[in-house]
């Protein structure tokens, strides 16, 4: 399966699933890579490993749909099945949302539905809450709402910082995103309703 992964800085997710793909852990390939900032790092990245990767300026667009627009069709000429948001920060319209219908993932820095939308990690460790984690989950049209795929859990030490969490729980994203992107591949992810289940 193609694979287009949307970003817009680090993207050191993006960097997992490139690497899970290249060693033949996930049955897919990463077609292409898109950030809607021209300086994000994911794409220095993606281009070291030969993948083609560009910036899409929502300024140059008339209004969202049109930007998005022109992502779907960058999108559907390299084939893509499964689009990956990974850092993306921006929330999908229903112009990239009707295009790839139930075929858009995330991967959110807490557990769903606690703590959704920016800076989940420090909201996180501010609420005092003893457990936190990531989530990869479908996008529908709400902030962080769609199914959930994969939950993973890390504690939240009492001297902990929001740095400290933060890579605590990043750890984890980087073990579960390519997991959850395998399953999707293999056919293994079973929807129904809210509930994702994984075929055995
Ligand atoms: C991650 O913490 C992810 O959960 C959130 O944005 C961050 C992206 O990091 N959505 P990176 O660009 O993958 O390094």
């Amino acid at each position: 399966k193609n694979l287009g992964v949307l970003v817009s800085g680090r993207g050191s997710n993006l960097q997992c699933i490139m690497d899970a793909c290249a060693a033949g852990k996930i049955p897919a390939r990463v077609a292409v890579v898109i950030s809607d900032h021209s300086d994000a790092y994911a794409l220095e990245r993606a281009r070291q490993a030969g993948i083609p990767a560009l910036a899409v300026n929502m300024r140059d667009y008339p209004d969202k749909a049109g930007y998005e627009l022109y992502i779907v069709e960058v999108l559907q000429k390299h084939g893509v099945h499964l689009v990956c948001l990974a850092g993306y920060m921006r929330l999908v319209g229903p112009t990239l949302l009707g295009a790839f219908a139930g075929r858009i993932m995330n991967i959110h820095p807490a557990l769903l539905p606690s703590f959704p939308g920016l800076h989940a990690q420090e909201q996180a460790w501010r609420y005092g809450v003893k457990y936190s984690g990531c989530t990869v989950h479908f996008v529908d049209d709400g902030m962080d709402t769609g199914p959930i795929i994969m939950q993973a859990v890390v504690p939240v030490y009492d001297d902990d910082t929001v740095d400290m969490l933060t890579e605590r729980i990043l750890e984890q994203e980087h073990r579960i995103y390519p997991e959850a992107v395998k399953l999707y591949c293999e056919d293994k992810l079973i929807v129904e309703g809210r509930r994702v289940r994984v075929r055995v």
